[in-house]
């Protein structure tokens, strides 16, 4: 790698080749030349593996040096966000690895048939079919007859290019604009970025002992679920639903207590651009009353998502001071929303909730 700043752990290289949905090959035939695939690979032990036809193209490269390859954009940089009229500084930030070794055939039949069920586990999560096994009569010709071959892991190199070539300041305004332009994947990119390298933490993603985030993965969804379990509106609703409509959400913020970063509040929006409803939004018991409801409820208002939405709106049993504090009325007091209704509505974006 040319420049040593990018170099990130192999650790990050091989977790990126396992979750890659798809990864790219390349070898040689037996004549040199070149020969260039997408394939479904799985880590099985220290191998990148994958499955073909035996009579297949790749099965030439077998033997040979081979590179397994995968990437993905963090996020594209336009040259504006630098430069009001060059377009040199306009960049891709991305994660690749590549993983360098020779392409070798796996014979051994139980090998092969762990190879077929991580893939399996790995391509059809939901299960709904007997385990690959060698020795069952139902696999054990089908896992005889393909061919199941992969590099090792020995040699990953993982590049991870995130702006760190630019000066601190320039690298805080990327967050900065990303977050203002809200495009698809801003705010996971904000997101990256600032978990990557703390020192690029936005103002808007910090609040007294708090940090904010804009993003919930699915591994973070379990701890959502102690926050959900007083609230009133989802008595009755099965737990995985209510995680379900977090990960189905395109508006999602949460803060974490910035020293132990344990998730304190959460809160989410749907949206599709003229009107977003807010739900769920949740502040763990013992830190009620300090702030962070309002916090989240700030930065949601705020997301990409929201922001430009005409109408934000929410339904509330018992936190209507909460919310008129926030900038929300009673749809009775909006001049377009004259029925009787406990609903509230409130404009879209931030300013209003100064009012
Ligand atoms: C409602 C809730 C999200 C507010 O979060 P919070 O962090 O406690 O709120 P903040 O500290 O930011 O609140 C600021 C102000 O909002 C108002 N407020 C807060 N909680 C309120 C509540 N339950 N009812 C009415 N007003 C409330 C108060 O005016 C408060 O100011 P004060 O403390 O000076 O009196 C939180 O209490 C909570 O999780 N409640 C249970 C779940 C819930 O009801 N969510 C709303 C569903 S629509």
């Amino acid at each position: 790698m040319r420049r040593a700043v990018y170099r990130s752990s192999t650790e990050e290289g091989r977790a990126l080749l396992e979750r890659a949905p798809v990864v790219h090959l390349a070898t040689t035939d037996e004549d040199g030349r070149p020969i260039l695939r997408a394939v479904h690979g799985v880590v099985e032990g220290e191998l990148l593996a994958f499955h073909a036809a035996p009579a297949g193209e790749k099965t030439r490269g077998l033997g040979r040096p081979a590179v397994i390859a995968a990437h993905e954009v963090v996020a594209e940089i336009p040259s504006w966000f630098f430069d009001a009229e060059r377009a040199c500084p306009a960049t891709t930030y991305y994660v690749s690895a590549q993983a360098h070794g020779v392409l070798e055939e796996i014979t051994d039949a139980a090998t092969k048939a762990r190879v077929l069920e991580t893939m399996m586990a790995k391509y059809q999560p939901e299960g709904r079919h007997a385990p690959i096994r060698h020795d069952d009569p139902r696999y054990a010709r089908s896992v005889r007859g393909l061919l199941v071959a992969g590099v090792r892991l020995d040699d990953v190199v993982c590049k991870a290019k995130l702006g760190q070539n630019r000066r601190l300041e320039e690298r805080r305004r990327v967050v900065v604009e990303l977050w203002r332009r809200g495009g698809a994947g801003d705010a996971r990119a904000v997101e990256t970025l600032v978990r990557r390298f703390p020192e690029l933490r936005p103002p808007f993603l910090r609040r007294e002992g708090l940090h904010l985030t804009s993003l919930l993965d699915a591994h973070e969804l379990d701890e959502v679920a102690p926050l959900l379990d007083d609230a009133y509106w989802l008595a009755g609703v099965p737990r995985e639903r209510s995680l379900e409509a977090f990960a189905a959400s395109p508006a999602v913020v949460a803060a974490r207590d910035e020293r132990t970063g344990e998730l304190v509040a959460v809160a989410r929006a749907t949206s599709d651009g003229k009107v977003a409803w807010i739900y769920d939004v949740v502040v763990r018991h013992d830190r009620r009353r300090s702030g962070a409801g309002t916090a989240v409820t700030r930065l949601l208002l705020d997301h990409p998502a929201v922001r430009g939405a005409l109408h934000v709106r929410l339904t509330t049993r018992d936190a209507e001071t909460f919310y008129r504090r926030l900038g929300f009325r009673e749809l009775s007091e909006a001049p377009r929303h004259a029925w009787r209704s406990i609903e509230m509505i409130r404009p879209g974006g931030v300013d209003g909730a100064r009012g």
